[in-house]
């Protein structure tokens, strides 16, 4: 995916941001280094950046850098820590994630779940922290509830509990929907919300761009599982087939490939219209939600 953004800039952002591996529990840190360092294409701290910039440039408001990195790192560190923990044998039984042996394969199953679990509250030190530290600590509070509703079983974990509880199980259209917009919709929200909230966005901005970030969220698992029937694991850095082999029910089980690409595309759609409506200059913002649709990892 070649997107039109400081890659290396925001990818310094998350990593700076980062625990210091010491202390005698330094296994988990060392794990939770490795994860997050595997590399990933950083959608959301990409689009919580550039949602910020967006609205920091229409409220005239100056951008708080360090706040900013603290709120993307936090945010990258929470999807990292779902990663692994979608990996585990007992869910979708992964061993191969960003490229490299997934966390439980290296450390173990007992330390992997530790790690999962340090990262997620990890999230909220890291971005409570920043919150403390802003001009506006109140707009930080509200990002910081944002995040936990968003990860939280109304977001993102009760997404993957109705996932993993219906795996073998075929599913209608309305749960399958009702599963991608919580475990990976969520996320992809609160990143949005939390750029814009941080920026100083009011509440209708706000409520404008959950929407936004929703349908590229639908977009962004649909595709998921269209490149899991259709890619490799060099290119993908995860093993295909994987929905399969664990009995998932899909988008592409229930439709097929090409009814697949073209709920891509409707969403897709959706979002940039969206985004055109809302004025200003946001033309990165849709050049990225452009650019999800075909990616090929
Ligand atoms: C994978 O997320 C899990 C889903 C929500 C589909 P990404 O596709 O963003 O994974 P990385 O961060 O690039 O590894
Ligand atoms: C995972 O969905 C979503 C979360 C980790 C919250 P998937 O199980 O489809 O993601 P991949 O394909 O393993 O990345
Ligand atoms: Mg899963
Ligand atoms: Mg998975
Ligand atoms: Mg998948």
């Amino acid at each position: 995916m070649n997107l039109n953004v400081d890659f290396k800039k925001i990818n310094d952002m998350v990593m700076k941001n980062l625990p210091e591996r010491e202390g005698l529990q330094a296994t988990v840190l060392n794990a939770m280094h490795e994860a997050v360092d595997a590399g990933g294409k950083r959608i959301r701290p990409i689009l919580m950046y550039e949602t910020y910039m967006y609205f920091c440039k229409k409220y005239s408001h100056e951008p708080e850098e360090e706040i900013i990195g603290k709120f993307m790192a936090g945010m990258e560190i929470m999807h990292t820590a779902s990663l692994i923990h979608d990996d585990l044998p007992c869910m979708d039984n992964d061993r191969l994630r960003r490229g490299k042996p997934t966390t439980w394969v290296v450390y173990g199953v007992d330390m992997a779940t530790l790690s999962g679990d340090a990262m997620m509250i990890q999230t909220f030190s890291t971005m409570s922290e920043a919150a403390m530290q802003m001009r506006d600590p109140k707009a930080g509070l509200k990002a910081v509830n944002v995040m936990g509703v968003k990860a939280g079983i109304f977001g993102m974990t009760g997404g993957q509990v109705v996932d993993v509880e219906n795996t073998g199980r075929p599913l209608s259209r309305e749960q399958l929907d009702f599963i991608y917009r919580l475990k990976t919709g969520a996320l992809l929200e609160a990143s949005m919300m939390i750029g814009a909230i941080l920026a100083g966005a009011d509440d209708d901005d706000v409520t404008a761009v959950e929407k936004i970030a929703g349908d590229i969220g639908m977009a962004f698992q649909i595709r998921d599982d269209v490149l899991d029937e259709i890619s490799t694991d060099e290119k993908l850095g995860k093993p295909v087939h994987s929905d399969k082999e664990e009995g998932k029910t899909t988008f592409v089980t229930l439709y097929g490939i090409d009814k697949a690409n073209e709920e891509v595309a409707r969403c897709s759609a959706e979002a940039i219209g969206l985004l055109e409506k809302m004025g200003g200059d946001n033309r990165t913002l849709i050049e990225i939600t452009r650019a999800l649709i075909d990616r090929d990892n």
